[in-house]
């Protein structure tokens, strides 16, 4: 069957687009669409035209997959054009979500009417590109300059109802009456010839042409967001162009933007991070129709740092939790923290106090293990030794109900002794989350030998009702995540004793794009994370700042000092302690230059990566990069380190393992499957 077909109510010609799932915008649904305009004005009896779409959404973009590659005619501008210059009125109806391309379309009809549950939004930027189809040129004629291009340069959508009010939505109606309502929108404006077409609107550039302001206001305001993305910036020079040129120089200015960010790295870099994490969803070897167990109350074990975070995400998400610690005290704190935060979201306007007190009103703390029993996943976050973990999960077997989930949150420990601990290790996982857990995306999904098949699709399911981007991870030391980044951490501490500062380490990373480099990490989430007062000896950098009381920003110094509001600065007193372990060891300290910073950091934690897909503790490269970029901040738009590594070139980084190879030891050893690949020409992605 076709993607486009046609159909009559009266004088309205109902052009409906029907391709799953999201209706993007393919060549057959830009050559449907343009036929079916062609066939309205060739139709004297039809006097009015409406753009609808079947399935869950409107138009929601142009087709991703096509980018690329050779474009086939019609291209989407011009299918826009022909759009707004019917001479027939034309209604866009529109649900779900109109975004990019889409949202270009209802932009070149006429008129625009929308179900209530319905988004409109242009998310090119999180693609490395900008809305290419007239986006930038027409949505300021239609919203404004400013509110334009905050949807434009951040890429959140707006509801529909908030369309209402700007001027995007004609009309806003019952989602079940959308068909009905604008086809009878489209009868009342039937046969008129001065028709609103977007690109011959200037009302609401004047304010903007007068004062550009806006435009510096807007960067002031986002400029740190944006640090190292190209396309935001090409975003904010696109509606610059719609408020200072004509309409056909504004479309050509966005067409050349377009064209050459659609070709750049980042962009294919970002639109590797979008499809990577829907790949990332899929378990290969796990039959679709798997069973899912109804996730109706969680249980979580500990309220520290984890333990309250991870709890948040179920409150939210409106399913009941029963938190349990060992102490009155401990849970006090930890509810009290729960509480705080969900204070603190309601004080930025990010929740109403009704939803703080309804997430607070699921949350049952409590000292008894018993009040776990009826859980049906069990989610434990106590302290991080194995000793500790066997005794609870112990306990959990006894206590649980049979069929329930029991899941470790566990950084490094192997999932698989956890689960030997008790009679039924099919339902043993590890749901690995990330501090701080209700904010970070990422949740490693630890599959053990044992582990069920219902167990894994229902953990999977589960990330996704509460908002978390998840990835299997096999059993080993550190998972995907945190075992490539002990190489990297491994390296900072060994370079500082080669004459590196951890300053320039903390730099080198920064600009690459990290959010911190390994010494303003390591300061961050505390220096005496697994250090005993009782048993240290001054053997290492790190136990001697431990011991000068330099625990981190928490003790207001560690590798740096810090200010009151956390500000770090280079610290003589770290200097003079990295100096005496250099004397101490008889290195003659050197000058390490940046590129060999990168490097020593990096190419070992793409190493580490490679040999974490060649023992299956991956499913995929992009898995991979799914977890660095939504768990530690590895900026999307160079596509997580293994698609970075693609980019630089797998010759390059080997070459580059081997060169450095007498630094490294037997710390890191090259992978196979590198070697493989250079030798095949592959690459990983
Ligand atoms: N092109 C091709 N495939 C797309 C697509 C697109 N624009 N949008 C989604 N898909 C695919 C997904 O890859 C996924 O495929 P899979 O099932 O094989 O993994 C499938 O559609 C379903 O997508 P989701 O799993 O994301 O479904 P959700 O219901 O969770 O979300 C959505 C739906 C909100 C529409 C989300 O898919 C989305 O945000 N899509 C991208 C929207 C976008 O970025 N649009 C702009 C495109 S660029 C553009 O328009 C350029 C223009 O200016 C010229
Ligand atoms: P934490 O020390 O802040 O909290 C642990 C809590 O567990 C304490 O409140 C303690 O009283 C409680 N507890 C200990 N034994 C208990 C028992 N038998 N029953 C009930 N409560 C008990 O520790 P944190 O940081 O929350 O870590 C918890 C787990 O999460 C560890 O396994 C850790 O490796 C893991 N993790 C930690 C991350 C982090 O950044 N802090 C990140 C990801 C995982």
């Amino acid at each position: 069957m076709s993607v486009i077909t046609t159909h009559k109510d009266g004088e309205v010609l109902v052009i409906v687009s029907n391709n799953p799932p999201v209706n993007a915008l393919g060549q057959a649904v830009r050559a449907g669409l343009q036929a079916g305009i062609e066939e309205a004005l060739a139709d004297d009896s039809v006097k009015a035209v409406v753009i609808r779409c079947d399935g869950r959404t409107f138009f929601a973009g142009a087709d991703i997959t096509e980018f690329g590659k050779p474009p086939v005619p019609p291209s989407l501008p011009d299918v826009i054009n022909v759009i707004e210059a019917s001479t027939k009125p034309v209604v866009a109806a529109i649900h779900g979500t109109a975004l990019g391309g889409g949202l270009e379309v209802a932009l070149g009809c006429h008129y625009r009417v929308a179900a209530k549950t319905a988004k409109l939004g242009l998310p090119e930027v999180n693609l490395g590109i900008l809305p290419g189809a007239g986006g930038t040129q027409r949505l300021p004629r239609v919203i404004g300059v400013a509110e334009a291009l905050n949807m434009i340069v951040t890429g959140k959508p707006i509801k529909a109802s908030r369309g209402a009010e700007n001027g995007l939505v004609d009309k806003l109606v019952d989602d079940a009456d959308l068909e009905a309502e604008a086809i009878a929108f489209a009868k009342s404006v039937a046969g008129s010839t001065d028709l609103p077409r977007t690109s011959e609107r200037t009302e609401k550039l004047k304010e903007a042409a007068a004062d550009p302001s806006v435009f510096s206001n807007f960067l002031e305001k986002n400029g740190r967001k944006i640090r190292g993305y190209e396309a935001p910036i090409a975003c904010i020079e696109a509606v610059k162009a719609a408020v200072n040129l004509p309409i056909e120089e504004g479309l050509k200015k966005e067409r050349e933007l377009f064209m050459k960010l659609v070709s750049g790295t980042q962009s294919a870099a970002l639109r590797h991070a979008f499809f990577a994490e829907r790949a990332a969803s899929k378990i290969d070897d796990i039959p679709k129709d798997t069973p899912l167990i109804d996730i109706k109350k969680v249980g979580i074990l500990g309220a520290g740092t984890m333990g309250g975070g991870i709890a948040m995400n179920f409150l939210s998400a409106g399913i009941p939790v029963t938190i349990l610690e060992r102490e009155e005290a401990a849970l006090e704190r930890g509810v009290g923290i729960i509480r705080k935060n969900y204070e603190n979201s309601a004080k930025r306007g990010r929740m109403t106090e009704e939803q703080v007190e309804k997430a607070m009103s699921l949350l049952t703390p409590t000292l008894k293990m018993d009040d776990l029993a009826d859980c049906d996943l069990v989610i434990e976050a106590v302290f991080e030794l194995m000793s500790i973990k066997k005794d609870v999960f112990g306990n959990l077997d006894k206590v649980v109900k049979k069929g329930a989930i029991l899941a470790s949150n566990t950084s490094y420990l192997n999932v698989d002794e956890i689960a030997a601990c008790t009679s039924r290790p099919e339902d043993v996982v590890g749901l690995h989350f990330f501090s701080p857990a209700n904010i970070m995306k990422l949740l490693e999904i630890v599959r053990g030998e044992k582990t069920s098949d219902t167990v894994l699709a229902t953990s999977m399911a589960l990330a996704k009702k509460i908002g978390k981007v998840a990835v299997v991870a096999g059993v080993c030391h550190g998972f995907i995540g945190n075992r490539m980044l002990a190489k990297r951490q491994q390296q900072g501490q060994q370079m500082l004793l080669e004459g590196a500062k951890p300053w320039d380490c903390d730099r080198v990373l920064t600009e690459f794009g990290m959010p911190m480099g390994p010494f303003q990490m390591a300061d961050l989430a505390g220096l005496d994370i697994g250090w005993d007062p009782e048993k240290t000896s001054s053997s290492t950098v790190r136990e001697v700042l431990c011991e000068r009381g330099r625990r981190g920003q928490k003790t207001g110094k560690g590798f740096y000092d810090y200010d009151e509001a956390r500000r770090g600065t280079p610290s003589a007193e770290t200097e003079e302690i990295i100096n005496s372990f250099i004397e101490k060891s008889g290195n003659t300290p050197r000058q390490i230059d940046d590129q060999e910073i990168l490097e020593r950091l990096l190419y070992p934690m793409v190493n580490e990566g490679a040999k974490i897909l060649e023992e299956g503790m991956a499913q995929r490269a992009s898995d991979i990069d799914v977890v660095w970029m939504n768990g530690y901040g590895w900026p999307p738009y160079t596509g997580g380190p293994m698609f970075w590594a693609d980019t630089v070139g797998l010759d390059v980084i080997l070459a580059g393992l081997e060169k450095h190879a007498d630094k490294f030891g037997e710390e890191v050893t090259i992978s196979q499957l590198l070697r493989d690949k250079v030798a095949k020409g592959e690459k990983f992605n």
